[in-house]
């Protein structure tokens, strides 16, 4: 079984072809579709079972990038399921919309943890906005950000208890999860010179801010269960590998911006598989390079391969 996993597409159908935006490297929003659709292309050569989006598929959140990012991925000859990244959630009503462009009843129904042979995989989405007075909100209300309201993004409540209830109901089974956002601990690379000072007024930002606030809980509830294997993330747009109580922690790189890595991850029997698939157009990995080259990874981020140890 092949299972292909990409993240951060952040298509954008208003941006102009040449708009860049400078996140370490500079992240091709502009091309953002062109690139996407190449990567589809290169992606059903590989012929997979399955693949996965790990968020941020779009940059504003907008039903037309919704609608163009459905059909970029309807190309693809797999079957495709996604999670929500924080940028899909600009707008409210937004998780609906989205889940509606792919042809879903509701966003609930596009977010169902599903069954693959010997493997279950749940989707948990960790894009909500957290307050400071504690409140959780499904969409980012840009006023509310002006005036430095939020704390950062969470998993909800509800979403915990989603979690947790599938976790019970399936202890046998195991389980590959998706998040948009990574969790905290598990951020080891070192992230010197990750934020440009000149590029963004967020230097001073460290490894846990960019990590969803309750992964704590998140990590607690899943380390309860050693069925859970592997956990995929995006969002910070590099190549990491965690190997830490018996479960791996996968970080894939974002898709329009330097490396342009995706993750290609094979399983026959016991044995996993885990390696990375540079995008193929060189030209474009070229034009987002600005001279940093952290998101790449440590040499050890790149692949790896173990065996499941099932009960
Ligand atoms: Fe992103
Ligand atoms: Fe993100």
């Amino acid at each position: 079984m092949r299972i292909v996993v990409i993240s951060d597409t952040h298509i954008s159908t208003s941006a102009s072809p040449d708009y860049k935006k400078r996140w370490v490297n500079w992240m091709l929003v502009g091309q953002a579709a062109d690139i996407s659709r190449r990567l589809v292309q290169d992606v059903n050569t590989l012929r997979p079972d399955l693949v996965l989006h790990a968020g941020d598929i779009t940059d504003n959140g907008d039903d037309d990038s919704f609608r163009t990012a459905a059909e970029i991925f309807g190309k693809l000859e797999a079957p495709f399921r996604f999670t929500v990244g924080a940028h899909d959630t600009y707008n409210p009503g937004a998780r609906d919309r989205l889940a509606a462009a792919f042809g879903y009843r509701d966003f609930s129904a596009a977010s169902a943890t599903f069954d693959l042979p010997n493997w279950r995989v749940a989707l948990l989405d960790s894009s909500w906005w957290l307050k400071k007075d504690g409140s959780e909100h499904p969409a980012l209300d840009w006023d509310e950000y002006g005036k430095g309201k939020y704390l950062g993004v969470v998993v909800p409540r509800q979403e915990v208890e989603r979690l947790s209830t599938e976790l019970r109901a399936n202890s046998q089974t195991d389980i590959i999860l998706v998040t948009h956002h990574r969790m905290a601990k598990r951020c080891e690379a070192d992230y010197t010179g990750m934020f440009y000072p000149e590029a963004t007024s967020k230097s001073n930002l460290t490894p846990f801010d960019t990590c969803f606030k309750n992964s704590e809980e998140i990590l607690k509830v899943i380390g309860d269960y050693d069925n859970v294997k592997m956990v995929f993330s995006g969002d910070a747009h590099m190549n990491e590998l965690i190997q830490q109580d018996d479960k791996l922690f996968c970080t894939v790189a974002g898709a329009c911006v330097y490396p342009m890595e995706y993750r290609v991850i094979d399983i026959a029997d016991d044995h996993v598989s885990v390696a990375k698939r540079p995008f193929p157009d060189s030209s474009y990995i070229q034009e987002s390079f600005a001279g940093n080259e952290w998101p790449m990874g440590r040499e050890r981020d790149s692949s790896l391969s173990f065996n499941v140890r099932r009960k």
